[in-house]
């Protein structure tokens, strides 16, 4: 244990421990001030970490309080609460995940502590594998493991929950200005082709609500072959965008990291130099959908100057809107479902280091590497994330089920995600693998009405979910719901802007607005919207009504305009459960 060497460096309310001389990958925005050098334990405004080392690894111990709660670490699907669990950070692509599968797509090393009243933010800044253990194999610590002799940990002290994730997206970095179209009611499908559909669907569409923009999946492209149309399907692209546009809606189209090796491809050959390859040099090569396939180095600058080059050209030569980044954790077709362990990334810094001490900040640099080229006003959509990732992109949750379990789990996650420093997120209405009967669709339409990314997707095989497709009684709910959405647009708008500037959530757990009120910890099936709106969505079949936790002050039912005083609970025969916080402001662009 002596052996390990611990850089403190503190500015202001955060602290940076840089272990055993670790450079880090990923670097934030940190001035290191009074540097000193510690060994063992650690203590850091009142904060006791031990940090101990075995077999190539790291083990950060700090004590966990039977009455502490953990929150934070994105994108899992588990309660808020994440004491007494043990979470696995490293990106991965799970084949259709349920509730307690763990890890999925992306990661996110932070979660914020909050012991009485002590407010903690810790951060791992390590991009390989790290477990945190919250008192399972050690009921008195919180136990942290970084596969790695080395890593960087940044503590933040401060006195709100609301200010550990301002402080947080600090130093990560804030997220990017989301145009408004994004946030509007948007519908994908796995796949709509050929283009004459697309253009169907969206006047079907238009007969009954807005559409702001449709996603195209994988089966636009030539093979599944990157930047090329499959002429049979979509034989006049130019064309079809300019009829999207006319009908009102924008355009994404969705893009893998996978080049498909064939000497006959021009993207192939004009990226070569910038593939990843292995530690004998050799290009890496793994199948996914095309086939076998190159994957750019977007560790690398060259690489991402390259990939921006052909982003831009795409976009600008057919006008399309938004990019949509998928199996960027990254996943491919093999036993390891990611990069072999032997393939090297050659850093900016000139370091070459082994996919494994990287992977989770794969999905980073390839959004970063978008993002950048298409430039301010652009929208990118990213499956796999690591801290910083909201500095260039949107995200989504995958491959959810379509059950009534798998839909409820989604408000915690998506909440965890968003105090996490991700605001703009959402999840496939409906559930992607599966079918979704039409009560359970029209459910899933309210719970994710209010939520940031606000898209309609479905996996090949299964029902289809357009509104036009569904049962009367069902597509009114549905109509109704979208409706809801464009009421609350300006808001949300609102509250887009203020989190591009703050880092603020959009969608908020009750305990962000109400830290002091413990009941706030426990309640997974009900979320805010910013801090005015309080959305308690049916979530069970057969329900007409539920029971509501509301929290202290007045809140107003939107429908019926009767007020009720909180904290407690009460029931609620309704709907769509909406509550508007009186205390006095407007919220912006709603009549309330
Ligand atoms: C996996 C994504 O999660 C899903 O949304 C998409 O439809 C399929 N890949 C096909 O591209």
């Amino acid at each position: 244990m002596s052996d390990i060497f611990t850089e403190i460096s503190v500015n202001g309310d955060i602290s940076r421990l840089i272990i055993n001389k670790y450079n880090p990958v990923i670097k934030y925005n940190f001035k290191a001030k009074n540097k000193k050098i510690e060994k063992g334990k650690i203590k850091i405004n009142g904060i006791e970490l031990t940090i101990s080392g075995k077999n190539g690894t790291l083990e950060i111990k700090k004590p966990l309080d039977i009455e502490e709660h953990i929150l934070g670490l994105g994108e899992k699907p588990f309660e808020l609460e994440r004491r007494r669990t043990k979470l696995t950070m490293w990106n991965s692509e799970p084949s259709g995940y349920t509730v307690y599968t763990d890890p999925i797509y992306s990661s996110t090393p932070f979660f914020i502590s909050v012991d009485k009243n002590k407010k903690t933010g810790i951060f791992v800044n390590y991009p390989g594998k790290v477990t945190f253990d919250f008192g399972v194999s050690d009921y008195g610590n919180t136990t942290i493991t970084v596969d790695n002799t080395g890593a960087e940990i940044f503590v933040i002290t401060k006195s709100s929950i609301k200010d550990i994730i301002k402080e947080f997206t600090m130093l990560t970095g804030k997220p990017f200005q989301i145009p408004d179209w994004a946030l509007g009611h948007t519908i994908s499908r796995y796949s709509y082709f050929p283009e004459e559909k697309v253009i169907e669907v969206l006047k079907n569409y238009k007969e009954s609500v807005k559409v702001d923009c449709v996603y195209l999946d994988i089966d636009y492209m030539n093979g599944y072959r990157l930047f090329e149309w499959d002429k049979n399907r979509f034989n006049n692209p130019t064309d079809m965008i300019k009829k999207i546009h006319k009908l009102g809606s924008k355009t994404v189209t969705i893009i893998d990291p996978s080049i498909k090796l064939d000497q006959n491809y021009e993207s192939f050959k004009d990226g070569l130099g910038n593939y990843c390859e292995t530690d004998s040099g050799e290009l890496y090569s793994e199948k996914m959908w095309p086939g076998r396939s190159v994957y750019p180095d977007f560790f690398n600058k060259n690489a991402r100057e390259w990939w921006g080059k052909k982003i831009k050209r795409w976009v600008s030569n057919y006008d399309i809107d938004g990019i949509w980044l998928d199996m960027n954790e990254p996943t491919v077709f093999n036993e390891r479902r990611t990069f072999d362990k032997d393939v090297i990334h050659k850093l900016d810094d000139g370091r070459k280091l082994h996919h494994d001490e990287v992977h989770n900040a794969y999905p980073l640099m390839e959004a970063m590497a978008t993002k950048e080229a298409l430039g301010k006003d652009s929208f990118v959509l990213s499956r796999a994330g690591y801290p910083g990732i909201q500095k260039y992109a949107a995200m989504w949750s995958g491959d959810t089920k379509s059950s009534w379990e798998d839909m409820k789990i989604q408000i915690p996650l998506l909440l965890s995600m968003s105090i996490s420093g991700m605001p703009y997120v959402g999840c496939d209405i409906g559930g992607f693998i599966g079918r979704s009967d039409p009560e359970l669709l029209s459910r899933y339409y309210q719970m994710c009405s209010l939520f940031p990314i606000f898209r309609n997707h479905k996996d090949k095989g299964y029902n289809d979910q357009e509104i036009y497709n569904i049962e009367t009684k069902y597509a009114q709910r549905i109509k109704k719901a979208i409706e809801t959405r464009y009421n609350f647009i300006k808001y949300i708008k609102s509250l887009a802007a203020e989190s591009s500037k703050y880092g603020t959530p959009i969608i908020r757990p009750l305990f962000y607005e109400f830290e002091d009120d413990e009941n706030t910890y426990h309640i997974n099936d009900q979320y805010m919207l910013g801090s005015k709106i309080l959305f308690a969505p049916i979530l069970e079949r057969g329900a007409t009504g539920r029971d509501v936790y509301i929290p202290n002050g007045n809140w107003v039912d939107k429908d019926t305009r009767k007020s009720f005083k909180g904290p407690g609970y009460i029931h609620l025969d309704s709907d769509m459960p909406i509550f508007i916080r009186e205390n006095g402001d407007k919220i912006n662009g709603y009549d309330n």
